[in-house]
């Protein structure tokens, strides 16, 4: 049983340009495994199930607000980035006094919700919590400054340190909870008094201190989660962070990973039992993959469901699919949004498949092309055969019945449908459907011409 909780307002600042990105898109936009970094922020927050999330934001404007969503979202807008205190205050008018509030960075993206909710547990009505973290490198990050009996007195920012403060290890994430209702006594007295001239968030520990308002600090459990993303080679680090977890936990789950800095699993990804992930395999969440699934070298899988058994075979690009158990694709296979695959499909190299549904046991093994096609069981498509789906300005179907065989190089120009059982001669150009149960073919006479001679080089 989780305690009962007061309200919760979870604030996020997100203005700031991120200058040392040195890109047009905003710092909080910049992606990690494929999403804005805000993101990540944002599902952590969701998890706590707050009554309200505030997104202060300003660089990027629009932009930013059009990239991300939530449930309970508030956008505030901090048109001048004055400091983060100054941020903070620009939410709380729309903050209720009885909520606690956690002010998280919408630049430090791998924040665990699980720490967010003890540091929660944390902020009562005599006291706050603070999530710091222990760097070997210190700089940059706002010092926690401990007094003799080791209570928090007071975080320093790295410009307004001295000699001996610069040597403390002990940092601020920036990561605090505390009840709405301190939190706006203090956020009233900040003053611009200090080297940058802005409102520092962080100057109201020592108010608190002073106010009697125990500061509770909780060290992060890797520093990684607490880790702020300011250029892109902490970009890339945090990276392979998230990388190194996910491979982890799949791991841990039982999947067997060949080489797991090999791996990149971006968002949800769940497997059963006895899957084997082969080497630079991305899976882009929400990926499913049944028991015994195997996926070969160099894959790519976005928003893929995979039946058990089923043998993804190396090079293949596979997006927006469902798959099912015991088939066969690849190598070099592509298969594209809205397709189906029932089970025992066989697709192989050089086949690309798009918004169409293949019956189980279907095979089209070597370079063809199925686009807008209903294809049923038991099926042989011959190498080379394409559904001409395309006629310049509309996109029109194609019926393949069930039991028919292709033969290589045929040419289905849709509409047109092939009747169940149907066989169609290698190399028709078929313009008009097919009966079923018997032979079509469509073919120009062959000849041979006599007493012809290959020309001689002059
Ligand atoms: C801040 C903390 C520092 C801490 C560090 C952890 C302060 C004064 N300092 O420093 O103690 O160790 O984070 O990463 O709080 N932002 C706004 N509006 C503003 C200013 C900032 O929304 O006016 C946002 C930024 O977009 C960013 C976050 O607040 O997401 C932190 O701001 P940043 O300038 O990066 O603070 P740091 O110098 O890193
Ligand atoms: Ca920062």
């Amino acid at each position: 049983m989780t305690p009962k909780r007061k309200p919760l307002s979870v604030v996020i600042l997100a203005a700031g340009q991120g200058k040392r990105m040195k890109s047009d898109l905003p710092k909080v936009l910049q992606p990690l495994a494929g999403h804005p970094l805000l993101a990540h922020v944002l599902d952590a927050a969701g998890a706590l199930k707050p009554a309200m999330i505030h997104v202060v934001y300003g660089h990027g404007g629009e932009q930013v607000r059009l990239a991300v969503r939530a449930p309970n979202l508030r956008w505030v807008l901090q048109a001048e980035q004055l400091g983060t205190g100054h941020a903070v205050q620009r939410a709380m008018p729309g903050i209720p006094d009885d909520h606690d509030v956690l002010v998280l960075y919408g630049d430090v993206p791998l924040i665990r919700a699980a720490s967010l909710c003890e540091l929660l547990a944390l902020a009562g009505p005599n006291s706050m919590g603070l999530l710091t973290a222990m760097f070997d490198d210190p700089t940059g990050y706002g010092r926690v400054v401990r007094g003799a009996r080791g209570q928090v007195l007071r975080v320093v920012e790295q410009k307004d340190c001295s000699a001996r403060e610069l040597k403390i290890r002990e940092c601020n994430t920036g990561v605090l909870a505390v009840p709405a209702k301190l939190l706006k006594r203090w956020l009233a007295k900040l003053k611009p008094a200090n080297a940058q001239r802005e409102y520092y968030l962080t100057d109201i520990i020592a108010m608190a201190a002073k106010d009697k308002i125990r500061v509770v600090p909780l060290a992060a459990t890797t520093s990684s989660e607490a880790l702020g993303v300011n250029d892109k080679m902490q970009l890339a680090a945090l990276e392979g962070e998230y990388r190194r977890q996910r491979a982890l936990e799949l791991m841990q789950a039982g999947v067997t990973v060949i080489d797991p800095a090999r791996l990149d699993v971006r968002g949800a990804v769940t497997c059963g039992r006895d899957v084997v992930l082969d080497v630079n395999v991305v899976l882009e969440g929400p990926v499913q993959l049944g028991d015994g699934v195997r996926v070969g070298a160099n894959c790519v899988l976005s928003q893929v469901q995979v039946g058990r058994g089923t043998h993804i075979k190396p090079n293949c690009v596979i997006e927006r699919a469902e798959i099912g158990a015991h088939c066969e694709i690849g190598p070099f296979s592509r298969v594209r949004p809205e397709t189906t695959l029932h089970d025992n499909v066989h697709i192989g190299n050089f086949v690309e498949v798009k918004k169409s549904e293949i019956g189980a046991g279907s095979k089209a093994n070597h370079l063809s092309y199925i686009g807008d096609t209903l294809v049923g069981t038991g099926v042989n498509v011959g190498a080379g055969s394409v559904t001409c789906n395309y006629d310049g300005a509309n996109k029109w179907r194609t019926e393949i019945g069930d039991g028919v065989f292709i033969g290589s190089g045929t040419m289905m120009v849709a509409p047109v449908k092939i009747g169940a059982g149907a066989t169609i001669g290698a190399g028709s150009t078929i313009t008009k459907d097919a009966p079923p149960g018997q032979l079509t073919l469509e073919r120009s006479v062959q000849r041979t011409v006599e007493h012809w001679q290959r020309p001689v080089k002059k």
